[in-house]
């Protein structure tokens, strides 16, 4: 089992392409289907290390774009001068700390993307992570009015369960469009899914 997802073909494809982790792949079907993140944006990326989808979302934004990473763990992987990474709690940290970092004066994010996921249960997504991955999501959303521009954009990892209706209900009434959407890279064994909601209704 360990031999078959170490070795699967997005790995070795992660390896070859120069990305740091898998999870690349997930980003660039979710942009591709979804269309989250355009060229220039500001992106706000929770649970960042180590940092593949940084790597993505500097690709897509190019050279007038910029992106902030948080992580509970301290990102080793250097991504140039466009991306900041910054050690901390998704549900600690204030706002204004990540709309201010790596600019002189604080400005909103153009999208927010959150890969984080509990470490309890190695991600394979049983009831218990289920919960604690819903309170992931439920500090994306709290975080959201002081981060993210009207209208923009949201993409958050979530385990399926019994809360993700309720989860899914209170991000739509924030948002203009809200759906759940699972990548290919998606390991099929797990039962992680992530919630698109695109045109942030500020309040
Ligand atoms: C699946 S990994 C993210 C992979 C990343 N998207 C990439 O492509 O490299 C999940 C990350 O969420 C982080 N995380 C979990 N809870 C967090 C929290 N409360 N605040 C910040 N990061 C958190 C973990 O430390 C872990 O690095």
């Amino acid at each position: 089992m360990a031999r078959r997802t170490l070795h699967d073909r997005y790995y070795k494809q992660a390896k070859a392409e120069g990305y740091v982790a898998r999870s690349a792949y997930k980003l660039l079907e979710i942009n591709q289907k979804k269309r989250l993140i355009r060229k220039g944006d500001r992106v706000l990326d929770l649970g960042c290390a180590p940092g593949a989808w940084v790597q993505v979302a500097l690709e897509i934004v190019g050279p007038g774009g910029s992106v902030v990473g948080l992580d509970l763990q301290r990102v080793r992987h250097g991504f140039g001068e466009n991306a900041v990474t910054i050690e901390g709690d998704a549900e600690q940290i204030e706002a204004s700390r990540l709309t201010g970092a790596g600019v002189a004066e604080p400005r909103l994010f153009d999208c927010v993307l959150s890969d984080m996921a509990p470490s309890t249960g190695g991600g394979a997504g049983g009831s218990g992570d289920h919960f604690l991955s819903v309170r992931l999501c439920e500090a994306v959303l709290g975080l959201t009015p002081g981060v993210l521009k009207p209208g923009g954009n949201v993409a958050m990892k979530v385990f399926e369960g019994e809360a993700y209706k309720g989860l899914l209900d209170r991000t739509a009434g924030m948002f203009e469009k809200v759906k759940g959407f699972k990548p290919s890279a998606s390991r099929d064994a797990s039962r992680e899914i992530y919630i698109v909601a695109h045109g942030f209704r500020k309040s």
